[in-house]
């Protein structure tokens, strides 16, 4: 039977945190390792692109930094097709075919899109760019050209799948079926709060753990996570469940040590720096294989390079084929 392909990726905007990990990259790697799906995985560089147009130094460090990420947490490139989205020209070209599907105000709906351009004020003022509206439309095309039929993202990203899924219908309703309507897969985890508490872990927000931080770091950070307000004392009964030390433990630590964190500091047995600690120990432990590898891929750029380039002729062959039929099907196959 022909394995199920899958088509993911991420925005080289920063390196990924803890939040990535549980929110994308784990199910990515278990779905990898279970040998039933053939995974492609876009560095999104051109989309990165759509809110830091004024600033390619940084999208083009970020992109060797995400394919290091992904390295680490266990992608393994024999399995496993890592691209970069600006080598694949046939993404860009589906763009502008799309662009004719889909209506200014739709996106302008898209739920995703509308809470983005409102974060991002500053950088579009009152009138949002071309391009970065049309987003969810080069995101569809990147779905398309590898004709991926399951896409592992965070919740967030659900709205930008059922676009794709409209524009898809679309165009097999007006060219003939030629396009694979993509599914969204979601992890089971939920979306990780900031260690501040904040609903979101992120860059901007200043609350996140990296894969990529030292353990002084992660220790100093979990060290700096709010705990509940109202204890001051050890012997002061606390509320665990208003405790980012214990909503981490719950991610970190084992069910039986759950347990004894939280009737410890219900009943005031447990001091708050103790139980960071031990905390920030946990977290040490199971991002330790990750920072190995990281280690290593950052003492051999070269061989990332090599991953880079190979997986990108790689992924280029398999867009051309697409791009193939989909021209046929608009008529736009002249001289052949
Ligand atoms: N939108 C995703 C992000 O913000 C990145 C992305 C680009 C993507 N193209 C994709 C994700 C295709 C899944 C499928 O990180
Ligand atoms: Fe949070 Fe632990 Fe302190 Fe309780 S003892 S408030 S769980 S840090």
């Amino acid at each position: 039977m022909e394995k199920k392909r899958i088509l993911t990726g991420d925005r080289p905007t920063g390196k990924l945190h803890i939040g990535h990990y549980f929110g994308s990259l784990k199910k990515r790697v278990e779905m990898q390792n279970s040998g039933e799906y053939d995974m492609y995985i876009l560095i999104a560089d051109v989309q990165a692109l759509t809110d830091n147009f004024n600033n390619p130094d940084k999208v083009r460090k970020n992109v060797r930094e995400v394919a290091i990420d992904y390295l680490s947490v266990g992608i393994d490139p024999s399995k496993t097709t890592i691209y970069v989205q600006s080598m694949i020209p046939e993404t860009a070209e589906l763009t502008v075919f799309y662009s004719n599907l889909v209506t200014i105000a739709r996106l302008q709906r898209n739920p995703t899109v509308k809470t983005e351009i409102a974060q991002k004020k500053e950088l579009f003022g009152e009138s949002v760019t071309y391009g970065f509206l049309g987003y969810p439309v080069s995101q569809a095309a990147d779905i398309t050209t590898f004709e991926g039929e399951l896409v592992p993202v965070g919740e967030d990203q659900e709205p930008l799948i059922e676009q794709c899924r409209e524009i898809v219908r679309k165009f097999n309703n007006i060219y003939g079926e030629v396009l694979i309507e993509p599914k969204a897969v979601l992890s089971e985890g939920k979306r990780i709060k900031g260690l501040d508490g904040n609903d979101k872990m992120g860059k901007s927000l200043g609350n996140a753990i990296y894969l990529s931080d030292s353990e002084e770091e992660i220790t100093k950070k979990v060290m700096s996570a709010v705990t509940d307000p109202n204890r001051i004392k050890k012997d002061d009964l606390g509320n665990p469940d208003i405790c980012m030390v214990a909503y981490y433990h719950n991610l970190f630590t084992t069910k039986e040590d759950v347990k004894i964190v939280c009737e410890e500091c219900k009943a005031g047995k447990r001091g708050c720096v103790a139980c960071k600690k031990q905390l920030a120990k946990n977290i040490i432990e199971e991002l330790k294989p990750i920072r190995e590898k990281r280690a290593y891929y950052e003492a051999h750029p070269e061989e990332v390079d090599k991953i880079l380039i190979e997986g990108t002729n790689r992924a280029r062959e398999v867009a051309k084929q697409t791009m193939k039929k989909v021209k046929k099907a608009m008529k736009l196959d002249y001289f052949e």
